[in-house]
């Protein structure tokens, strides 16, 4: 079993980023050994460069993203942690894969319709591409499961069609070049929302800082925040049908669900009935609990750039080793010579 995924660099990052993909990764790494299985985690800053982008700024996103990975408990010495900029392999099995890709499937991604909008003659060649790069990120490394949101689902199934096309065309049955990677989606993806507002995902450009819980937050932030987040006048209910039209209850519920790792009908069990003026410094404790050693670290470590540059020289490293013969089977099968 070896997992591979990837995650584009972002900055101010929130609880929703940590309780979205990050923590999953973390729960990955940590159950995959005892399978003798080994995890890849990297950030896409080539498929960063897509849409337009201040350079200083992906810079800084991406020795960000690093320190909150190994922050919430990635351990570049169990998985390999790298940038995809340092590992030159993803972009030539790009290009070898686009002899492969068909422009009747890219023209089918719904990512590239939504993102470039209306300008579809101005938006990047990058971003038509984008789906390419993902196949070669994962079949670069024979992964066999890939952790996406169902957002990227159809970009798994292309690598799959990419792979089989690749494999029936130029490899033998016996000899496949590449492994069909399986997608592992979550079920219960936890949506995590706005505190000032329910309904709105939790967000790093919601203009209110008080819309979200971030990584930097200390103790006293956070339960301020929680203090002043938006609710409704009603006791809890004792099931989770009565949390039905109030999403400020509702998502309050769910982040502590989420924290606790039980659910939300767990949480109501044992709240029902009671205010917010009771629950609310549960869920400020509980915040407090779980983010504080996280925290801890991540403001640490952010800072520190040389740390966050060796952690990603030896991810890098670790990555162009274990890419080097699925990139030169792939040249080999193309009939591309080397020496
Ligand atoms: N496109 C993914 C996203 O935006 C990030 C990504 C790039 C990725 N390459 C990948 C995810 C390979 C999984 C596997 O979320």
């Amino acid at each position: 079993m070896r997992i591979v995924s990837g995650i584009q660099p972002t900055g101010n990052l929130h609880l929703g980023n940590y309780l979205g993909a990050i923590r999953n990764w973390v729960s990955m790494q940590d159950s995959i050994e005892e399978q003798g299985g080994e995890c890849l985690f990297f950030l896409a800053d080539l498929h960063a460069i897509s849409m337009p982008h201040e350079p200083a700024v992906l810079a800084s996103n991406t020795r960000e993203m690093v320190a909150a990975l190994v922050a919430c408990g990635i351990d570049p010495d169990r998985s390999t942690l790298f940038n995809q900029a340092q590992v030159p392999a993803h972009a030539e099995l790009q290009w070898l894969l686009n002899g492969t890709a068909r422009m009747g499937w890219l023209n089918r991604m719904t990512q590239f319709k939504d993102k470039s909008g209306k300008n579809r003659e101005g938006a990047s060649i990058a971003l038509f591409t984008y789906p390419v790069l993902q196949a070669a990120d994962v079949l670069l490394y024979q992964a066999t499961h890939v952790p996406v949101g169902e957002d990227q689902k159809q970009h798994l199934e292309l690598a799959r069609d990419i792979a089989q096309k690749f494999n029936n065309d130029f490899a033998s049955e016996e000899a496949p070049v590449f492994t069909l990677p399986d997608p592992i989606i979550p079920t219960e993806a936890a949506r995590i929302m706005s505190l000032r507002d329910g309904t709105a995902k939790m967000s790093k450009s919601d203009p209110s800082d008080m819309s979200r819980i971030n990584l930097t937050d200390d103790a006293d932030t956070i339960m301020q925040k929680v203090k002043k987040a938006k609710t409704d006048p009603e006791p809890l209910p004792s099931e989770v049908a009565g949390l039905a039209g109030r999403a400020e209850a509702a998502n309050l519920v769910g982040i502590y669900a989420t924290l606790a790792g039980t659910t939300p009908a767990d949480v109501l069990r044992d709240f029902a009935g009671q205010g917010f003026g009771a629950f609310k410094p549960a869920l400020g404790e509980l915040l407090v609990a779980k983010l504080a050693p996280i925290n801890a670290r991540f403001v640490e470590l952010r800072q520190d750039r040389a740390a966050l540059d060796a952690i990603l020289r030896q991810g890098a490293q670790k990555a162009r080793a274990l890419a080097q013969p699925t990139l030169e089977a792939a040249y080999t099968a193309l009939g591309l010579v080397r020496g």
